[in-house]
Formats: C-alpha cells, structure tokens, sequence
C-alpha cells in the first residue's frame, strides 16, 4: 500500500450529511494503486451505450408488451420511455461531465447530496446493474438454447434453469457471466473492442428487422393502434400498478393506462445510457466526452426502438406476438427463417455485450464504495498488471453467476427499473443542488433550464415508478432498508470521510 492521502470533506457538514469535496473525488483517482487507466474515447463511449442499451427490452420484452399491456401503440411506450430518459441523460451528463470520477450516481450524490444519500444510491445501482446483468444473462441462455435445439442439440432440463416453480440451475447463463467477469479482469481496453464487434452485429440485425420487415408490414395489424382497456384477470392486489391501486382504477391493460404501463416496462430498453457516465474515470476527455457518449447512444437507441416496434407489430398481429423471441419469430411467421435464424443469431451475440457492461458498471461502482470506505477498501487495489479493478469484478461476477443461474426474468426487470429510475431522481435532484452549492465549478455540459429540466426529470421518473407494480415496489424497499442497516453498521464509522473528520481538520 503507498502512503494515502488526507481526505477532504466539507467541514460544515458532519454525521450522514457529510459530503466528499469534488476535488477530493477527483483527486481519489490519482492515487496510484487505486486509479484505472484513462483509455476511452467518446466514440468508445459511444460504443459501449449502444452496446449495453440495446438488449433484452426491444429483443424480448417489446412483444410482452405489445401483447399484454399496449398492442402496436407499443412504439408510443418507447418513445414514453425515450423522454423520461432523455430528461435523465441532460442531467446525467452535467453531472458526469463536472465529476468524471467512477461510480456514477453514487459519486455525484457523494458531492453533493451527503454520505447517506450516496450509500442510498450506490446501493441501489448495484441492485440496477447486478440483477439487470443477470437479467440478460437469461435472456442470453433462452436465446442460445432455442440456437441448440435448431441443431437438434437439448442440455439436461434441470441446467436449462428454473421453469414454473421447478427447482433448476442456468447453467449457460452461469458460464457467459463468469467468462465476462474474466475478459473484465483482463483489461478495459480488451473489452471495448469485444464489446465493438458485438455491438456492429447487434446493430446489423436490428437494422435487418427494420429494413427487411418492413417489406412484411400488413397495414390492417395497426387496427386497433391503440387496443380498448381491458380489466386484468387475477391482476388485482400487489400485482397491479401502484397507480391504479392509489387512485382505485380497476386494474386494466390496453388503452391509455396501458401505454403507461408498457412504457414502465420497456424502460429496461434504455437501461445502459446511464453507465456510461460510470467509465468516466477512464476517459481521456471526460469533460467533453462524456456528455457526447451519453447523449449519442441514447439518440440512436431511441430511434432504432420505436422503428423495429412499429415494423414488428405491423408484420404479426399484436395479439400473435411471441413473448419470447418476438422478433425472430415474426420472421418465421412470415415464412422467413433464414432471416429468423440470422435475427436469433444477433440477439444471442448482442446480449453478451450488454451482460458484459452491466458487469463493468456494478464492479466500477462498488469499486468506487469501497475506496471511499463505505464498503472493505481490499476490493478497491487495482491489478498490479491489468490495472482493472479485480477483486470487486471477480465478487461480484461470482455472485451475479449464481443469481443468473437461479432466478427468472420477469420480477427481476421491474426491480430493475424501479431502482434506476430511483437513481434518475436523485441525480436530477444533485444537478439543482450542486448548481447552488458549487457554483464555481466548470461544467463542460450545462443542463438547459435548471431547475425545469431537473424538475421534470423528477416527476417524469416518479410517474414510470408508479406505473410499475405494487409488489415492486415492496421488493424495492427491502432491498433499500438492508442497505440503510448496512451503513449503520459499517459504511458509517469506516468511511474515509468520517476517519478524516475524527482525526482532525484536512491538511491537503
Ligand atoms: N437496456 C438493456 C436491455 O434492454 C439492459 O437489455
């Protein structure tokens, strides 16, 4: 271990309001044995929100939805879901571009909300990244499985993961998240160009769908555009949206509610912009490129969505829709399988690079808890060689390769995304605060129309959390209060910030 540093904190806040110093945020980087290596640029950036945005939500969930809450207005949830995270991103990327240390949301609550706050979110972007990576891991094994048994070939049905209530193990969703974990270990700028072969191949198929399906498209498929409400069965209690429950609607799917919902859904489809704001320490220019990377890949998924959308439900029925490989599976409906093998193909290789950057993110996170204290500082050593953060990535790849292996996709995507929209709305709020706080510091992204855009941002988020069940909401807030006891016992006294302040005033 070198010899560390004082830290600075604010001497006018103590307890768990405390807050690092943006400086001192920064200048945490440059520690030796604690800092990565700053190798990106914004294409890269780029690169790796396309890379881990486009997933699971459009290849997967947009016929669920289609079929189940919204029918060919599906395209309005994406655009829904587009805006609350446009609004998102413009405060994301002030944020990012004025603290561009790891840890994203975390670091910039850090900075200005308080310590607590910080832990709060930290916190729950590991629950984001974590159970999304595994999410997608699934996805990625459904996939590859329906790959096999094209070619005749059937693992053991106990290793194909846990179906209705069986006991089961997924074990090539296992496998893809601990050879994820090993070429992170291995070194960023590896990983960046796996991650650019596969993003150029997920990008072709999706624009293969777009461009090939829309030869396929059957006007009368659009009637109705928007489906009537209809009551759901057994929807009722914690399983209906919050809220429908809070203003006492009879739980219902289609019409107007219906698009809320399904844009509370499909939210998952955008999930990833944000973690790019995450690899700003290892960005060249993060002052100008990060704001450019995030905003970028954002732009094009939004785009790319509500095209293949409106192409899918236009070429099948809503209501025919698969749930389960949608896309490729309205090409063979079609009468096109070759198209259908070539779209299955894609997905299965598109979804190992999303996995791979939720991996990044959460261990990039954690990385940042733990050398600020909050969380053991052994896992915040870099590798002597690779320079990468290895034992919080090696922690959390086993943990997240047993998850994968056990658990099912549906619950866990909207814990997903009732925890990053939850970090949406702390963001937007540390834009406000850190605008009157620090005044001073130079921002190379400004936030148009502070406080509105921020203001918006809250309610946006606020709006698609309440669209998503109540049962979710529940989960959610048992993930949230082990966290809060988590600090109370440990991220409290161990912090850096509060053995500074014990050990009188900084000296930096
Ligand atoms: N946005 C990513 C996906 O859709 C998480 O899979």
């Amino acid at each position: 271990m070198s010899a560390e540093r004082p830290v600075r904190s604010d001497r006018g806040r103590s307890g768990m309001f405390r807050t690092k110093t943006v400086e001192q945020s920064i200048q945490d980087t440059e520690e030796p044995e604690h800092s990565l290596r700053r190798d990106l640029s914004a294409l890269d950036l780029t690169v790796f929100g396309v890379g881990v945005v486009i997933g699971t939500g459009i290849f997967v969930l947009t016929g669920k939805v289609a079929k189940e809450n919204a029918g060919p207005a599906v395209a309005l949830a994406f655009v829904l879901a587009g805006i609350v995270c446009g609004l998102a991103a413009l405060c994301y990327a002030e944020f990012a571009s004025t603290v561009p240390v790891a840890g994203s949301a975390y670091t910039f609550s850090y900075a200005t909300l308080g310590e607590l706050p910080a832990w709060i979110i930290g916190w729950d972007l590991i629950l984001e990244l974590a159970l999304g990576c595994a999410v997608v891991a699934v996805g990625w094994s459904g996939y590859i499985q329906s790959l096999l048994a094209n070619a005749g070939w059937h693992l053991p049905g106990p290793l194909t993961g846990a179906h209705g209530g069986t006991f089961g193990f997924d074990l090539l969703a296992a496998v893809l998240v601990l050879v994820l974990t090993a070429i992170l270990v291995a070194g960023m700028k590896l990983s960046s160009r796996v991650t650019a072969i596969v993003v150029g191949v997920k990008v072709t198929v999706v624009l293969i769908v777009i461009i090939v399906g829309s030869f396929f498209i059957s006007g009368s498929n659009y009637q109705p555009f928007v489906p009537p409400s209809k009551g759901t069965e057994g929807g009722n209690g914690l399983a209906a949206p919050l809220v429908q429950l809070m203003f006492g609607f009879t739980p219902s799917n289609f019409g107007v509610m219906g698009i809320f919902s399904a844009a509370a859904v499909v939210f998952f489809a955008f999930i990833g912009f944000d973690i790019v704001a995450t690899a700003a320490e290892e960005t060249r220019n993060p002052q100008r490129d990060l704001p450019r990377g995030i905003l970028g890949s954002l732009a094009i998924c939004t785009v790319l969505y509500v095209a293949v959308s409106i192409v899918v439900t236009g070429m099948q029925k809503y209501d025919k829709l698969s749930t389960k490989a949608p896309l490729a599976d309205a090409f063979k409906d079609a009468g096109h399988p070759f198209w259908a093998g070539l779209i299955s193909f894609g997905a299965a290789v598109g979804l190992t690079s999303v996995c791979m950057i939720l991996l990044l993110g959460q261990s990039r996170v954690f990385f940042a808890m733990s050398r600020d204290g909050l969380l053991p500082r052994f896992f915040s050593t870099v590798h002597p060689r690779f320079g990468t953060p290895y034992r919080s990535t090696i922690l959390l790849g086993v943990v997240v390769a047993v998850v994968a292996g056990f658990t099912s996709i549906d619950v866990l995507a909207e814990l997903v995304n009732i925890g990053t929209l939850f970090a949406f709305v702390v963001v937007a709020l540390g834009v406000v605060v850190l605008r009157r706080t620090r005044p001073d510091l130079p921002r190379a992204f400004r936030t148009p129309f502070v406080p509105y855009v921020p203001v918006l941002s809250v309610l946006a988020s606020l709006w698609l959390m309440l669209n998503l069940p109540a049962e979710t909401w529940v989960r959610f807030a048992v993930w949230m209060v082990i966290g809060v006891v988590v600090y109370f016992v440990y991220g409290r006294r161990m912090s850096r910030v509060s053995q500074a302040q014990r050990s009188g005033p900084p000296t930096v």
